[in-house]
This record gives structure tokens, sequence and C-alpha cells, in this order.
């Protein structure tokens, strides 16, 4: 089974509370989304291998650690995945995006792919799926069949916020991936939205209604 880890630093819960608050406008919101991920992606990026190089400082001749192993892509989900993504780029520099765009229908809740563009190599990746809400779960679990089916096997699906009832659908669904939440929320309301959560998150994100 997958990791699930409440990345619950005091860092990223006083961020989290600041754009929670219903009086948060698009710039601080956008500029505090970048400032969790690029927080959650530190911790996320703990247990990557490293291995032995040998350099030479200016005094001597040492061996050092550098990172090795898989190299990683972004998979934002449209659209408010998007807002995750440079906060993980700062910590991440020369990982690849891809995107897919999902919407939920407002009224079944069901999720709809709508567009994808990967890296022709994400089977050979590391890849963090990332969008700062799982609610139902129906959005990340069809993502990542979607990325599965074009050969992905190595994924972590990392959101801001999460409820119960989609964490634990993800975990059903999909058993192999480890799941990264800044806060384990109280439960969906009757619309689909995460208790107490901080509302739409696209919407927030870009302005719109
Ligand atoms: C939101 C959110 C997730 C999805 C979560 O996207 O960004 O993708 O809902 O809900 P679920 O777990 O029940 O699937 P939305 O469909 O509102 O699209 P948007 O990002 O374009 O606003
Ligand atoms: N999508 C959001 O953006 N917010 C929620 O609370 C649930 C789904």
């Amino acid at each position: 089974m997958g990791k699930f880890q409440v990345i619950d630093h005091p860092l990223i819960q006083h961020k989290l509370t600041i754009i929670r608050d219903k009086n948060c406008g698009t710039k601080v919101f956008r500029e505090v989304v970048d400032e969790i991920a690029m927080l959650m992606a530190y911790e996320i990026s703990r247990d990557m291998p490293v291995e032995d190089i040998e350099i030479e400082t200016p005094i001597v001749k040492s061996v050092q650690k550098t990172l090795t192993g898989k190299k990683v892509a972004i998979i934002p989900i449209l659209r408010a995945g998007i807002g995750m993504v440079d906060g993980i780029l700062e910590l991440i520099p020369a990982a690849k995006v891809g995107h897919i765009g999902m919407y939920r229908d407002e009224e079944t809740l069901e999720p709809h792919e709508y567009f994808i563009k990967m890296p022709d190599d994400i089977d050979s990746r590391q890849l963090l799926v990332v969008d700062p809400m799982l609610a139902t779960g129906g959005s990340a679990i069809m993502a990542i069949d979607s990325l599965k089916k074009r050969g992905a096997t190595n994924i972590k699906f990392v959101c801001l916020v999460s409820a119960p009832e989609g964490v634990k659908a993800l975990r059903d669904a999909h058993p192999d991936v480890d799941i990264y939440t800044a806060a384990l929320d109280d439960h969906l309301n009757e619309n689909g939205y995460i208790v107490p959560g901080l509302g739409d998150a696209g919407d927030r994100l870009f302005g719109t209604k």
C-alpha cells in the first residue's frame, strides 16, 4: 500500500489558513499556493535516492552525495493544479511538466478528461500529479488511470486539502500511489465541496466564478 502523509509543518498550516480565508484575494492566494507547493516538494523529495561521487573541494578530493534515481515530471490537473507547478519547479528545476485537463460536472460530480499532453518518457519518470483539491477523488482517479494507460508506474499524488471520502476512493482505486496532503479535512458537503475547505480552488486561483 502506498504512503498517506499529512504534511502538517507549522509554516504550511499557517499558509493554508491564509488561503482558506474567503477574504484572501487572487494575488495572495496564488502566491501562497506557490509557497505551500514548494514547502511540500521539500518534504516529498525526502526519499529521493542519493549516491556518492568524488569531487575536489578547494582543499582536498572528497566523496560527497548527489541525487540519483528517476527523473521527475510534474503533472498538474488543469486548471487548479497549474497553481502548484512553479513552487515545485523552484526545488526541482529540471522536472518536465505534463498537463491533463479534467473538469467535474457540477451536477453529477463526474470527472471528464478534456486535454492531455505528456512528456514521451513518463514510463521512466517519477510523476508528481498535483491538484490542490482531492474531494470525491474522481478527477485524481481518472487522471491517474490515464497516466497508467500511457505507461506510468511511479506516481505520487500531491494536494493541499483532501476529504476522507476522496482519500479512501483514491487509495482503493490506486493503492500503489503515495498521497501527500497539507490537510485532511472533515467531509464533503451535498455539493461535493470540501468542508471546511477553501472553496473552488480553480476559481480562486484564476479569479473566475
Ligand atoms: C476541482 C479540483 C479538482 C477537482 C476535485 O477542479 O481542482 O480537480 O475539482 O474534485 P473531485 O475530487 O471530486 O474530482 P474543477 O473540476 O472544479 O476544475 P477547475 O480546476 O478547472 O476549476
Ligand atoms: N473542487 C474544489 O475546487 N473545491 C472543493 O471543495 C471540491 C472540489
